[in-house]
């Protein structure tokens, strides 16, 4: 095969950039096909007039990103159109903010976004205990697997911080550790359901819950949530009708609302879980947030329940790095067993991760940071506020603690539209249908407090009201 690729003309960039930056485009238009041979290095460098030793890092670069695929003794080959796809939609999202780079364009960024900015994280300078760990641990590193239920030390401080929660009279087998919340949901529904089985989850949610439930064949309705949290008439309605095996809530600071349930609600929901015989998970990811005093003032469903229905499950996603993929769960005694055997497939946690914590559990220092990232979340919440509402927005309601805010402009039914605008300010907004099983329009924007100071938001906002307000209340 020929492949003689025009180059001269790019003299920006270096030779192995130009050359992978043309050999992806054409992979991705599907000028070269899946499972098409590519040239020897030897023939490649000689049909394009450049060294053998350019030809085998481009080609070594590709095979890194998964474009190509390299047989030994055979030689290069195009990916499979599925893994090509997955690239390229990741490819698409990397271009789109390069693009607003390139048209002088402010960045693209993401006044919705589910992570905390880097800047507020890096106080907690992880590298030293990366250091540390790396220090002790490194022979260790090298022998084998990690143990499937958790890094014991760690589970032990687990078990201590559930006091601060409440939830008391956990055994250490009880505590597992997960590679995060959504591998622990995972594990959880893949342990407890047989295709077809019904799960209840929160209207709007995590939409990724959503997501898994497809995936695994599970029939799933959504409760609709006021400013108390679900309907309960509605939860009750379609307990009776659905028969549900598990239901998927959160109990404190919900997202995308903010909600922290009462101990009404809560007792109310557990009440209903033992007359109708189902399970519960509670995602207490954002309840870290809820308030800095040493023991927590809200109430979870654990509290209550004391991990008897309830499968208590938590992660380091939001207040570490989401690329730690470190979480845990607390099970019910009768379910370990079960849990664990799936768990084995899949959902183990890695010990380096976990050492890492439990070095900053036990200096202290995970506490201390925590409290600093309330600060500021109660800081930037205040002024997101007053930003959103003098911008013409609508709250729907006023959370206490927490790391969003759900809001609407009164005159806008479609959240599409504010999309849309915002594409073209370069900002990316996720409409509300997305955080609803109906996927049903929705006028709800998700706010993440954290990025709401930025000035592009406001001047976004501010734009958007003046070319629509008019338009739409005449
Ligand atoms: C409510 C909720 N649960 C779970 C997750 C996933 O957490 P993890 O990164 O630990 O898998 C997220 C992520 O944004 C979330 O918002």
């Amino acid at each position: 095969m020929e492949l003689k690729l025009d180059w001269h003309g790019d003299k920006t960039d270096t030779l192995t950039n130009t050359f992978v930056k043309k050999l992806t485009d054409l992979i991705i238009s599907d000028q070269l096909t899946a499972g098409t041979k590519l040239p020897s290095i030897r023939d490649f460098a000689m049909q394009n007039n450049i060294s053998r030793f350019t030809v085998v890092q481009v080609y070594d670069r590709l095979v890194a990103s998964g474009y190509l695929v390299s047989r030994r003794g055979s030689g290069f080959y195009i990916a499979s159109k599925s893994t090509i796809q997955l690239l390229f939609d990741e490819t698409r999202i990397i271009s789109q903010k390069n693009t607003a780079k390139a048209d002088g364009a402010t960045e693209l960024f993401d006044p919705c976004s589910g992570h905390l900015p880097a800047a507020w994280l890096k106080t907690l300078e992880i590298e030293k205990y990366i250091r540390k760990v790396g220090r002790n641990d490194i022979d260790n590193f090298y022998e084998g697997y990690s143990n499937i239920s958790g890094y014991i030390p760690l589970r032990k401080a687990i078990q201590q911080r559930l006091h601060s929660i409440g939830v008391v009279s956990t055994d250490i087998e009880q505590i597992l550790t997960t590679s995060g919340a959504l591998p622990a949901i995972d594990t959880i529904c893949r342990s407890l359901l047989k295709p077809d089985d019904c799960v209840l989850i929160d209207d709007p949610g995590y939409y990724m819950i959503d997501r898994l439930l497809n995936n695994l064949d599970n029939k799933h309705f959504g409760v609709p949530w006021s400013v108390d949290g679900p309907d309960l008439e509605i939860l009750e309605q379609l307990i009776k009708t659905q028969k549900p095996k598990l239901l998927i809530t959160s109990a404190v600071c919900q997202s995308p609302t903010s909600v922290t349930l009462s101990p009404a609600v809560i007792h109310k929901i557990l009440g209903l879980a033992e007359k109708y015989n189902f399970w519960i998970i509670e995602d207490d990811i954002y309840g870290v947030f809820h308030s800095n005093a040493a023991v927590s003032n809200a109430m979870r469903l654990a509290t209550l329940d004391q991990i008897n229905r309830v499968i208590y499950i938590n992660s380091y996603s939001k207040t570490i790095s989401g690329k730690l993929r470190l979480g845990y769960m607390i099970v019910p005694k009768p379910l370990i067993e079960t849990i664990l055997t799936t768990k084995a497939f899949g959902g183990r946690a890695s010990e380096f991760s976990e050492k890492l914590l439990y070095e900053l559990l036990a200096e202290g220092s995970y506490r201390k940071h925590v409290d600093h990232l309330i600060d500021l979340l109660q800081t930037a919440k205040e002024q997101s506020e007053q930003m959103l509402t003098a911008n013409g927005l609508i709250l729907f309601n006023k959370p206490e603690f927490g790391m969003y805010l759900w809001a609407r402009f009164p005159y806008i039914e479609d959240s599409r539209v504010i999309s849309e605008a915002a594409k073209e300010h370069g900002l990316n907004i996720m409409c509300g249908h997305h955080f609803s099983v109906s996927q049903e329009i929705s006028p709800w924007v998700r706010f993440s407090v954290a990025w709401c100071q930025d000035k592009r938001l406001s001047d976004f906002l501010k734009d958007f009201t003046l070319a629509n307000r008019n338009h739409y209340i005449s």
